[in-house]
């Protein structure tokens, strides 16, 4: 049995109960060191913990397959919910395995991201710069997405495509330089957040940033700024 997990963007009180359950009862619990290190209260002593990092992810998850096809109940964790941007390592797990595993929802840095700055997911388009590869289709669709009005939240690629590039992109393809954009860091655990417009949008970010870039549409009339 192995399963992946999304264990939230950066504190335990965004894990499922169902997660945690499933880490408690892991002979083996698998992940980038980031990600283990968040949930490793709820790894049982007697489970194997292997962490990895970008480079020697294949070799370990080969371990962590080899370790499942011998009969030990695996949880590989995940940041955030591996269905946002999360494929490409999914890919990755799978191929190990030989087969397609089960994954279990958590909580993304999207979905955080959108409740700290009240826009509904109905009026948003979710893209991701975070992957291998050609980026012109997924910028192209950002663009897209603002001409039609939506709201957007992005995740940049570290670290040739950060805001301050996204934001310089946007200006060249016309976006207006009055465009508001909101980035959080570190969402959900010490977190920090800048607000600005797509001309001011020139700093450097983490790479544990994510933005928001809002719909030109107004805000409902006195709803700025008000608090809870
Ligand atoms: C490969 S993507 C995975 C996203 C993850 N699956 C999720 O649902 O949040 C990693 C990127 O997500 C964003 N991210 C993840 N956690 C974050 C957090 N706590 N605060 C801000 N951005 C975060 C950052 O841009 C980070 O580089």
């Amino acid at each position: 049995m192995i399963s992946c997990i999304g264990v939230g963007p950066g504190h335990l009180d965004y894990l499922t109960l169902g997660g945690a359950r499933r880490i408690e009862e892991a002979g083996v619990v698998a992940g980038f060191q980031y990600v283990v290190d968040l949930i490793r209260p709820l790894i049982p002593a007697s489970a194997a913990v292997i962490t990895m990092g970008y480079k020697d992810q294949t070799e370990r998850l080969a371990e962590v397959a080899a370790l499942h096809h011998a009969g030990k109940v695996c949880a590989v964790v995940f940041m955030g919910d591996i269905h946002f941007s999360g494929f490409q390592l999914l890919e990755r797990v799978e191929k190990a395995c030989g087969h397609k595993v089960e994954t279990l929802p958590g909580i993304s840095s999207a979905q955080v991201t959108a409740a700290r700055g009240r826009v509904c997911f109905d009026e948003t388009t979710f893209l991701t710069f975070h992957r291998r590869g050609d980026l012109s289709p997924f910028q192209e669709h950002l663009v897209h997405a603002l001409q039609d009005d939506r709201n957007a939240i992005v995740i940049p690629r570290p670290w040739d495509f950060m805001p301050k590039d996204i934001a310089a992109y946007l200006l060249r393809e016309g976006r207006p330089a009055g465009q508001m954009v909101e980035i959080w860091e570190h969402l959900t655990g010490g977190e920090s957040h800048w607000k600005g417009t797509l001309g001011e949008l020139t700093g450097e970010f983490s790479d544990l940033s994510i933005m928001l870039i809002r719909s030109l549409r107004p805000l409902p009339t006195g709803l700025e700024g008000e608090k809870f």
